[in-house]
C-alpha cells in the first residue's frame, strides 16, 4: 500500500481548529480510496511554543520536516507576538529554505457561494494565481540604522534574479499550458520599478517563446486589480511576484465569496524538499474559540496536497464532497453569510466523502 508521511503544523488561533477538521477529511480520503495511508505527526510550533521556548520552532525544526512528504500547515499569528516574528520565524523560515519557490493559488465561484461581484457567477471566474514565493519584495534583503534617532533610516529591497524570475515563469507558462484556456497573465510594474519589473518582463517574454500555445499578456498590477473585478472572465491563470500576488490573492479570495474558502500551496517543484498546503488566511483572532472557522480553504488545500503526493481519484472526491456542501447555503459558516459552525460544515463533508460513490 502506498504510504505518505504528513506533518501537520496547526499553529495559531484558528489554524488548529481548521487543521484538525482538515486532517478528519483526509483520514476519510485514505479510508475510501483504500490504496494509501497517511501517516499523521503533528507539531506544536507557532506563538505559544514561542511564549515557552523563545523561537517559533526548534533549532532542528527543518531537520524533522525534511523527510516528510507534504506539510499541512493552518496558520501563525497572534495578538502579543508582532507578526515579522511569527512570519519569518516559521511560515517563512519553512518557505525560503526548503525552496518552496511556487506558491499557487486557485481561485473559483464554488456550487452555492455568492461573489459580491453583481452578474458573476459559477464559472465567470476560475483563476490561478501563481506567486513568486521566494525572493522579490520578501527575500528578507534589508536593514535598519541609527534606531529611533531623527535619521534613522530602514530599507526594504526587492531582490529578482534571472534563474529566479526564469523558474516562476517557467512555472506559470507550464501550468497555463494544462489548462484548457491556456491564458497566462504577467502582472508588472515596469513603468514605474524600472530595473527588478523590467528584468520580470524581459524573462517573461523570452520564456513565452518556447510556449507558442500559450496566449499571454502583461498588465501593470494597478490595472489588474480593475480588470478583476471589472472582467473577471477574460483571465485565466495569472503570474506575479511576492508582493503583487499576495495583495491580488486575497482580492481573488474576497471576489470568490470569502477569505475562508481560499486554499494554496507552496510548492518545490523539484520535489527536493516537501512541500506545504495551506489556507490563505491567517489566525483570524477576532473568531478563534468560536467555532465558526470556515474549515473550506483548508479542505480545498488537502485537495492540492492530493493531487501533488499523486492521488488523483482522493483529490477528486475531496472536491466533489467540497462542493456538494457548499452548494447547501445551510451549510455555510458565517463569512459566508449562513449559519453552519465549523463541526456542522466538518460532518457534512464526511458524510460526502462517505456517500460519493463515483
Ligand atoms: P486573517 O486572515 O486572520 O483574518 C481576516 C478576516 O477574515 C477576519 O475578519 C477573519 O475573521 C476572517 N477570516 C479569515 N479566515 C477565516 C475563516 N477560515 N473563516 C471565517 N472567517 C475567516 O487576517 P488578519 O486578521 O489580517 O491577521 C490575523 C493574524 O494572522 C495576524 O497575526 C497575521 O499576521 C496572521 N496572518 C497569517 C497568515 C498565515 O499564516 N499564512 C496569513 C495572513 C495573516
Ligand atoms: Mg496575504
Amino acid at each position: 500500500m502506498r504510504s505518505y508521511k504528513i506533518a501537520a503544523i496547526p499553529g495559531d488561533g484558528i489554524g488548529t481548529e481548521v487543521i484538525a477538521a482538515g486532517l478528519e477529511a483526509l483520514a476519510v480520503c485514505a479510508r475510501r480510496d483504500g490504496g494509501f495511508r497517511l501517516d499523521v505527526e503533528d507539531f506544536d510550533w507557532g506563538s505559544d511554543y514561542y511564549k515557552r521556548h523563545g523561537v517559533m520552532m526548534p533549532a532542528d525544526g527543518l531537520a524533522r520536516l525534511k523527510p516528510f512528504d507534504a506539510i499541512y500547515f493552518g496558520a501563525v499569528g497572534a495578538p502579543d507576538v508582532p507578526d515579522h516574528v511569527t512570519l519569518w520565524g516559521l511560515r517563512l523560515a519553512i518557505c525560503q529554505p526548503f525552496d518552496q519557490y511556487a506558491n499557487v493559488r486557485p481561485t473559483r465561484i464554488l456550487p452555492g457561494i455568492t461573489s459580491p461581484l453583481r452578474g458573476v457567477g459559477q464559472g465567470d471566474l476560475d483563476w490561478v494565481i501563481v506567486r513568486e514565493n521566494s525572493e522579490g519584495e520578501y527575500a528578507g534583503q534589508g536593514g535598519r540604522s541609527h534606531r529611533g534617532l531623527p535619521e534613522e533610516v530602514a530599507t526594504e529591497v526587492s531582490i529578482f534574479t534571472r534563474s529566479g524570475v526564469a523558474r516562476i515563469m517557467r512555472f506559470a507558462f507550464d501550468l497555463a499550458r494544462s489548462r484548457p484556456r491556456k491564458l497566462l497573465t504577467v502582472v508588472t510594474k515596469s513603468n514605474a520599478q524600472r530595473h527588478g519589473m523590467v528584468l520580470w518582463d524581459e524573462i517573461a517574454a523570452e520564456v513565452a517563446a518556447d510556449y507558442p500555445d500559450v496566449t499571454w499578456d502583461k498588465m501593470l498590477v494597478d490595472a489588474m486589480t480593475m480588470r478583476m473585478v471589472l472582467k473577471p472572465g477574460s483571465i485565466d491563470t495569472v503570474v506575479a511576484t511576492n508582493l503583487h500576488a499576495d495583495v491580488l490573492s486575497d482580492l481573488a479570495a474576497a471576489l470568490a465569496g470569502s477569505l475562508g474558502i481560499a486554499p494554496t500551496a507552496n510548492l518545490n517543484p523539484e520535489r527536493t524538499f516537501p512541500s506545504m498546503f495551506e489556507p490563505i488566511h491567517g489566525s483570524a483572532f477576532d473568531i478563534v474559540g468560536k467555532g465558526i472557522a470556515n474549515p473550506v480553504g483548508t479542505f480545498w488545500s488537502a485537495v492540492m496536497m492530493l493531487e501533488h503526493l499523486g492521488e488523483p481519484t482522493a483529490a477528486a472526491r475531496l472536491m466533489r464532497a467540497i462542493e456538494r456542501v457548499t452548494a447547501d447555503p445551510s451549510l455555510h459558516t458565517p463569512d459566508l453569510g449562513g449559519p453552519a459552525t465549523t463541526r456542522q460544515v466538518t460532518d457534512a463533508l464526511l458524510a460526502a466523502l462517505e456517500g460519493d460513490n463515483l
